[in-house]
Protein backbone atom coordinates (compact mmCIF):
# COMPACT_ATOMS: atom_id res chain seq x y z
CA UNK A 1 0.00 0.00 0.00
CA UNK A 2 1.34 3.26 -0.52
CA UNK A 3 2.16 5.83 1.81
CA UNK A 4 0.60 8.39 0.35
CA UNK A 5 -2.91 6.83 1.73
CA UNK A 6 -1.63 6.61 5.26
CA UNK A 7 -3.41 9.47 7.44
CA UNK A 8 -2.27 10.38 10.62
CA UNK A 9 -5.18 10.63 13.36
CA UNK A 10 -5.75 12.07 16.13
CA UNK A 11 -4.47 10.06 18.52
CA UNK A 12 -1.06 9.50 16.49
CA UNK A 13 -2.66 6.28 14.73
CA UNK A 14 -3.14 5.60 11.04
CA UNK A 15 -5.62 4.87 9.08
CA UNK A 16 -5.49 3.37 5.05
CA UNK A 17 -8.32 2.32 3.38
CA UNK A 18 -9.06 -1.40 2.47
CA UNK A 19 -8.21 -2.97 -0.62
CA UNK A 20 -12.04 -2.72 -1.39
CA UNK A 21 -11.96 1.32 -1.24
CA UNK A 22 -15.34 1.67 0.36
CA UNK A 23 -14.53 1.31 4.16
CA UNK A 24 -11.47 3.18 6.21
CA UNK A 25 -10.14 0.30 7.93
CA UNK A 26 -8.08 1.57 11.07
CA UNK A 27 -5.50 0.13 13.20
CA UNK A 28 -6.67 0.23 16.93
CA UNK A 29 -6.17 3.49 18.69
CA UNK A 30 -4.97 4.47 21.91
CA UNK A 31 -7.55 4.12 24.55
CA UNK A 32 -7.21 6.84 26.70
CA UNK A 33 -10.12 5.64 29.24
CA UNK A 34 -7.43 3.73 30.30
CA UNK A 35 -5.18 5.90 31.22
CA UNK A 36 -8.28 8.00 32.81
CA UNK A 37 -8.68 5.47 35.22
CA UNK A 38 -5.54 5.41 36.68
CA UNK A 39 -6.50 9.26 37.69
CA UNK A 40 -9.70 8.43 39.02
CA UNK A 41 -8.71 5.38 40.75
CA UNK A 42 -6.12 8.02 42.58
CA UNK A 43 -8.30 10.53 43.49
CA UNK A 44 -11.03 7.72 44.88
CA UNK A 45 -8.59 6.12 47.09
CA UNK A 46 -7.15 9.03 48.59
CA UNK A 47 -10.83 10.51 49.14
CA UNK A 48 -12.37 7.22 50.25
CA UNK A 49 -10.08 7.69 53.95
CA UNK A 50 -12.63 10.63 54.15
CA UNK A 51 -15.51 7.98 54.37
CA UNK A 52 -18.55 9.11 56.93
CA UNK A 53 -15.91 11.53 58.45
CA UNK A 54 -18.10 14.49 57.98
CA UNK A 55 -15.67 16.95 55.80
CA UNK A 56 -16.90 17.49 53.13
CA UNK A 57 -13.74 19.66 52.04
CA UNK A 58 -11.33 17.27 53.35
CA UNK A 59 -12.90 14.34 51.20
CA UNK A 60 -12.76 16.63 47.89
CA UNK A 61 -9.46 18.28 49.09
CA UNK A 62 -7.15 15.06 48.75
CA UNK A 63 -9.10 14.11 45.76
CA UNK A 64 -8.32 17.27 43.99
CA UNK A 65 -4.41 17.00 44.65
CA UNK A 66 -4.31 13.07 43.64
CA UNK A 67 -5.98 13.77 40.77
CA UNK A 68 -4.02 16.36 39.54
CA UNK A 69 -0.97 14.91 40.49
CA UNK A 70 -1.51 11.50 38.71
CA UNK A 71 -3.37 13.62 35.74
CA UNK A 72 0.00 15.33 35.25
CA UNK A 73 1.94 12.22 34.74
CA UNK A 74 -0.35 11.50 31.46
CA UNK A 75 0.92 12.29 27.92
CA UNK A 76 -1.80 14.78 26.65
CA UNK A 77 -2.72 18.12 26.00
CA UNK A 78 -5.79 19.16 28.43
CA UNK A 79 -7.46 22.04 29.57
CA UNK A 80 -10.18 21.83 32.25
CA UNK A 81 -13.19 23.14 30.58
CA UNK A 82 -15.95 22.46 33.11
CA UNK A 83 -14.21 21.61 36.75
CA UNK A 84 -16.42 21.68 39.98
CA UNK A 85 -16.57 23.55 42.99
CA UNK A 86 -17.36 26.80 41.97
CA UNK A 87 -21.13 26.57 43.36
CA UNK A 88 -20.20 24.96 46.76
CA UNK A 89 -16.70 27.08 46.94
CA UNK A 90 -14.87 23.59 47.37
CA UNK A 91 -11.20 22.87 46.63
CA UNK A 92 -10.94 22.36 42.63
CA UNK A 93 -9.72 21.59 38.91
CA UNK A 94 -10.50 24.90 38.27
CA UNK A 95 -11.39 26.02 34.63
CA UNK A 96 -8.75 26.63 32.21
CA UNK A 97 -6.36 25.30 34.34
CA UNK A 98 -4.00 23.10 32.04
CA UNK A 99 -3.56 18.91 32.51
CA UNK A 100 -1.01 16.49 31.68
CA UNK A 101 2.14 16.68 30.67
CA UNK A 102 1.46 19.08 27.44
CA UNK A 103 3.05 16.45 25.13
CA UNK A 104 -0.31 14.13 23.65
CA UNK A 105 -3.12 14.76 21.89
CA UNK A 106 -4.73 18.54 22.57
CA UNK A 107 -8.10 17.59 24.61
CA UNK A 108 -11.41 19.43 26.15
CA UNK A 109 -11.24 17.97 30.45
CA UNK A 110 -14.63 18.04 32.32
CA UNK A 111 -14.01 16.27 35.83
CA UNK A 112 -15.49 15.67 39.21
CA UNK A 113 -12.83 14.49 42.06
CA UNK A 114 -15.69 13.34 44.54
CA UNK A 115 -18.98 13.40 42.46
CA UNK A 116 -20.78 13.12 45.35
CA UNK A 117 -19.04 15.23 48.24
CA UNK A 118 -21.93 15.16 51.12
CA UNK A 119 -22.58 11.47 50.24
CA UNK A 120 -18.89 11.17 50.86
CA UNK A 121 -18.75 13.17 54.23
CA UNK A 122 -21.83 11.27 55.46
CA UNK A 123 -20.80 7.74 54.65
CA UNK A 124 -23.82 6.98 52.24
CA UNK A 125 -23.58 4.95 48.44
CA UNK A 126 -22.65 6.11 45.20
CA UNK A 127 -19.93 8.71 45.35
CA UNK A 128 -18.16 8.82 42.73
CA UNK A 129 -14.69 10.22 41.19
CA UNK A 130 -15.54 10.66 37.79
CA UNK A 131 -13.49 12.34 33.89
CA UNK A 132 -14.36 13.20 30.35
CA UNK A 133 -12.44 13.98 27.95
CA UNK A 134 -13.01 14.69 24.70
CA UNK A 135 -11.09 16.43 21.31
CA UNK A 136 -10.65 19.89 22.13
CA UNK A 137 -12.79 22.22 20.70
CA UNK A 138 -15.93 19.73 21.49
CA UNK A 139 -16.75 20.47 25.10
CA UNK A 140 -20.33 22.44 25.48
CA UNK A 141 -19.38 25.72 28.27
CA UNK A 142 -21.52 26.70 30.39
CA UNK A 143 -19.96 29.32 31.47
CA UNK A 144 -21.05 30.61 34.75
CA UNK A 145 -24.31 28.45 35.19
CA UNK A 146 -24.73 26.04 37.84
CA UNK A 147 -28.12 24.05 37.09
CA UNK A 148 -29.53 22.12 34.28
CA UNK A 149 -32.73 20.50 34.21
CA UNK A 150 -32.06 16.68 32.75
CA UNK A 151 -34.14 13.75 31.38
CA UNK A 152 -31.93 10.41 30.55
CA UNK A 153 -32.96 7.31 28.46
CA UNK A 154 -30.97 4.24 27.53
CA UNK A 155 -30.46 3.16 24.09
CA UNK A 156 -33.92 1.56 23.22
CA UNK A 157 -35.98 5.01 24.44
CA UNK A 158 -33.10 7.66 22.83
CA UNK A 159 -35.88 8.71 19.83
CA UNK A 160 -38.76 9.45 21.91
CA UNK A 161 -38.14 11.67 24.68
CA UNK A 162 -39.03 15.72 24.57
CA UNK A 163 -38.03 18.19 27.54
CA UNK A 164 -41.16 20.19 27.03
CA UNK A 165 -43.46 17.29 26.90
CA UNK A 166 -45.73 16.28 30.17
CA UNK A 167 -43.73 13.95 32.44
CA UNK A 168 -47.07 11.42 31.96
CA UNK A 169 -46.02 11.41 27.97
CA UNK A 170 -42.89 11.38 28.54
CA UNK A 171 -42.70 8.32 30.44
CA UNK A 172 -45.78 6.34 28.71
CA UNK A 173 -43.81 6.62 25.20
CA UNK A 174 -40.47 5.50 27.45
CA UNK A 175 -42.31 2.81 28.59
CA UNK A 176 -43.40 1.63 25.45
CA UNK A 177 -39.90 1.92 23.49
CA UNK A 178 -38.67 -0.65 26.30
CA UNK A 179 -41.71 -2.86 26.10
CA UNK A 180 -42.94 -2.07 29.73
CA UNK A 181 -45.75 -0.61 31.24
CA UNK A 182 -45.44 2.78 32.86
CA UNK A 183 -45.81 1.36 36.33
CA UNK A 184 -42.65 -0.80 35.65
CA UNK A 185 -40.76 1.73 34.89
CA UNK A 186 -37.95 3.03 38.04
CA UNK A 187 -37.41 7.08 37.93
CA UNK A 188 -34.29 8.08 39.61
CA UNK A 189 -34.71 11.61 40.89
CA UNK A 190 -32.71 13.90 43.32
CA UNK A 191 -34.79 14.37 46.47
CA UNK A 192 -34.87 17.91 46.72
CA UNK A 193 -37.99 20.78 47.21
CA UNK A 194 -37.35 22.09 43.74
CA UNK A 195 -38.44 18.43 42.44
CA UNK A 196 -41.88 18.25 44.35
CA UNK A 197 -44.02 18.55 41.57
CA UNK A 198 -42.27 16.33 39.47
CA UNK A 199 -42.31 13.95 42.04
CA UNK A 200 -45.82 14.13 41.91
CA UNK A 201 -46.29 13.75 38.31
CA UNK A 202 -44.50 11.02 38.35
CA UNK A 203 -46.79 9.37 41.04
CA UNK A 204 -49.88 10.24 39.43
CA UNK A 205 -47.95 8.71 35.96
CA UNK A 206 -47.92 5.72 37.81
CA UNK A 207 -43.73 5.09 37.79
CA UNK A 208 -42.06 4.09 40.26
CA UNK A 209 -39.32 6.49 41.95
CA UNK A 210 -35.53 5.77 43.30
CA UNK A 211 -34.91 8.99 45.77
CA UNK A 212 -31.18 9.96 46.24
CA UNK A 213 -30.32 12.87 47.96
CA UNK A 214 -27.34 13.62 45.53
CA UNK A 215 -25.38 12.27 42.59
CA UNK A 216 -26.84 12.64 39.19
CA UNK A 217 -23.56 11.05 37.52
CA UNK A 218 -24.56 7.97 38.98
CA UNK A 219 -28.05 8.11 38.18
CA UNK A 220 -27.51 9.04 34.78
CA UNK A 221 -24.81 5.72 34.94
CA UNK A 222 -27.53 3.94 36.33
CA UNK A 223 -29.76 4.62 33.60
CA UNK A 224 -27.09 3.52 30.88
CA UNK A 225 -26.65 0.42 32.70
CA UNK A 226 -28.41 -2.80 31.65
CA UNK A 227 -27.83 -4.25 34.90
CA UNK A 228 -29.59 -1.75 36.86
CA UNK A 229 -33.25 -1.69 37.56
CA UNK A 230 -33.11 2.22 36.95
CA UNK A 231 -35.03 3.23 33.48
CA UNK A 232 -35.11 7.16 33.58
CA UNK A 233 -33.16 10.41 35.19
CA UNK A 234 -35.32 13.21 35.25
CA UNK A 235 -35.23 16.67 37.48
CA UNK A 236 -32.72 19.65 37.82
CA UNK A 237 -29.17 18.94 39.05
CA UNK A 238 -25.49 20.36 38.36
CA UNK A 239 -24.11 21.32 35.11
CA UNK A 240 -20.91 20.20 35.28
CA UNK A 241 -22.16 16.94 36.07
CA UNK A 242 -24.63 16.75 33.32
CA UNK A 243 -21.30 17.65 30.53
CA UNK A 244 -19.55 14.94 32.50
CA UNK A 245 -22.52 12.37 31.93
CA UNK A 246 -23.00 13.06 28.51
CA UNK A 247 -19.37 11.67 27.80
CA UNK A 248 -20.46 8.49 29.27
CA UNK A 249 -23.59 8.27 27.78
CA UNK A 250 -22.10 9.37 24.17
CA UNK A 251 -20.38 6.06 24.89
CA UNK A 252 -23.02 3.72 26.16
CA UNK A 253 -25.74 4.76 23.05
CA UNK A 254 -28.90 6.57 25.60
CA UNK A 255 -29.74 10.24 25.01
CA UNK A 256 -29.74 13.31 27.48
CA UNK A 257 -31.63 16.09 27.12
CA UNK A 258 -31.48 19.48 29.26
CA UNK A 259 -31.50 23.41 29.29
CA UNK A 260 -30.24 25.57 31.54
CA UNK A 261 -31.84 25.83 34.46
CA UNK A 262 -30.69 28.60 36.77
CA UNK A 263 -31.81 28.29 40.30
CA UNK A 264 -31.13 31.68 41.87
CA UNK A 265 -31.55 35.81 40.07
CA UNK A 266 -27.94 35.73 40.45
CA UNK A 267 -26.51 32.99 39.07
CA UNK A 268 -29.22 33.74 36.04
CA UNK A 269 -27.47 37.25 35.22
CA UNK A 270 -24.51 35.93 35.29
CA UNK A 271 -25.70 33.36 32.31
CA UNK A 272 -27.38 36.49 30.60
CA UNK A 273 -24.12 38.60 31.19
CA UNK A 274 -22.07 35.83 29.27
CA UNK A 275 -24.22 35.58 26.52
CA UNK A 276 -25.37 31.86 26.92
CA UNK A 277 -28.61 30.82 25.25
CA UNK A 278 -30.86 29.80 28.24
CA UNK A 279 -33.85 28.14 26.05
CA UNK A 280 -31.58 25.80 23.88
CA UNK A 281 -32.16 22.17 24.02
CA UNK A 282 -28.74 20.36 24.41
CA UNK A 283 -28.51 16.97 23.51
CA UNK A 284 -25.44 14.13 23.84
CA UNK A 285 -24.11 15.20 20.28
CA UNK A 286 -24.57 19.21 21.01
CA UNK A 287 -22.65 18.97 24.69
CA UNK A 288 -20.07 16.54 23.31
CA UNK A 289 -19.42 17.19 19.27
CA UNK A 290 -16.83 14.63 18.73
CA UNK A 291 -16.49 10.57 18.79
CA UNK A 292 -13.37 10.55 20.35
CA UNK A 293 -14.53 11.10 23.50
CA UNK A 294 -13.65 9.07 26.76
CA UNK A 295 -15.27 8.58 30.47
CA UNK A 296 -13.71 7.18 33.76
CA UNK A 297 -15.05 6.73 36.90
CA UNK A 298 -14.14 5.21 39.91
CA UNK A 299 -16.27 4.40 43.29
CA UNK A 300 -15.47 5.92 46.69
CA UNK A 301 -18.26 4.61 48.62
CA UNK A 302 -20.21 1.38 47.81
CA UNK A 303 -22.56 1.95 45.13
CA UNK A 304 -25.12 -0.09 43.30
CA UNK A 305 -23.33 0.37 40.16
CA UNK A 306 -19.23 1.03 41.28
CA UNK A 307 -18.43 -0.88 44.93
CA UNK A 308 -16.62 1.52 46.61
CA UNK A 309 -12.40 1.14 47.53
CA UNK A 310 -11.93 -1.55 49.87
CA UNK A 311 -8.70 -1.22 51.97
CA UNK A 312 -7.50 -4.28 52.82
CA UNK A 313 -4.72 -3.75 55.23
CA UNK A 314 -2.04 -4.21 52.73
CA UNK A 315 -3.28 -2.73 50.28
CA UNK A 316 -7.23 -1.84 48.41
CA UNK A 317 -9.26 -2.75 45.66
CA UNK A 318 -10.82 -0.05 43.48
CA UNK A 319 -14.12 -1.09 40.91
CA UNK A 320 -13.67 1.49 37.87
CA UNK A 321 -15.80 1.76 34.74
CA UNK A 322 -14.08 3.03 31.46
CA UNK A 323 -15.86 3.97 28.25
CA UNK A 324 -14.65 4.72 24.99
CA UNK A 325 -17.30 6.51 22.83
CA UNK A 326 -16.32 5.58 19.41
CA UNK A 327 -16.75 2.28 19.76
CA UNK A 328 -19.01 2.06 22.67
CA UNK A 329 -17.12 -0.35 24.41
CA UNK A 330 -17.24 -0.16 28.09
CA UNK A 331 -15.33 -1.66 30.61
CA UNK A 332 -15.73 -2.81 34.52
CA UNK A 333 -11.89 -2.91 35.93
CA UNK A 334 -11.10 -4.64 39.38
CA UNK A 335 -7.89 -3.18 40.83
CA UNK A 336 -5.54 -4.30 42.83
CA UNK A 337 -3.32 -1.59 44.85
CA UNK A 338 -0.19 -3.10 46.82
CA UNK A 339 1.03 -0.44 49.28
CA UNK A 340 4.43 -2.80 49.90
CA UNK A 341 5.19 -1.89 46.38
CA UNK A 342 3.34 1.39 46.02
CA UNK A 343 4.46 3.06 48.68
CA UNK A 344 8.10 3.10 47.90
CA UNK A 345 7.60 5.36 45.59
CA UNK A 346 4.24 7.10 45.37
CA UNK A 347 4.14 10.95 46.27
CA UNK A 348 0.49 10.13 47.35
CA UNK A 349 0.15 9.11 50.50
CA UNK A 350 -2.80 6.21 50.31
CA UNK A 351 -1.88 3.81 52.99
P1 LIG B 1 -21.07 17.47 44.44
O1 LIG B 1 -20.21 16.70 43.48
O2 LIG B 1 -20.74 18.91 44.47
O3 LIG B 1 -21.03 16.84 45.76
O4 LIG B 1 -22.53 17.40 43.82
C1 LIG B 1 -23.49 16.51 44.27
C2 LIG B 1 -24.79 16.74 43.55
O5 LIG B 1 -25.81 16.01 44.17
C3 LIG B 1 -24.77 16.41 42.07
O6 LIG B 1 -24.83 15.04 41.80
C4 LIG B 1 -25.95 17.16 41.57
O7 LIG B 1 -25.89 17.36 40.17
C5 LIG B 1 -25.87 18.45 42.35
O8 LIG B 1 -25.14 18.13 43.55
C6 LIG B 1 -27.18 19.01 42.75
O9 LIG B 1 -26.96 20.22 43.40
P2 LIG B 1 -27.74 20.68 44.71
O10 LIG B 1 -27.39 19.71 45.82
O11 LIG B 1 -27.23 22.05 44.97
O12 LIG B 1 -29.19 20.62 44.39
Amino acid sequence: MAMDFLLTTYSGFREYPNPNWSIVMQAPEKNLAFDLVRVTESAALSAARWLGKGDKEAGDGAAVDAMRLSFNSLGLDGVVIIGEGEKDKAPMLYNGEQVGDGDGPAVDVAVDPVEGTRLLANGRPNAISVIGVCRKGCMYNPGPSFYMQKIVVGREARNVIDIDAPVKDNLGHIAKALGKDINDLVVFVLDKPRHAKLIGDIRSAGARIQLHTDGDVAGALMVADPRSDVDVMMGTGGTPEGVIAACAIKGVGGQMLCRLDPQSYVEKENIERAGVDMREILSVESIIRADDAFFAATGISGGDFLRGVQYTGSGAITHSLAIRAKTGTFRYIESHHNWDRLMQFSAVQYD
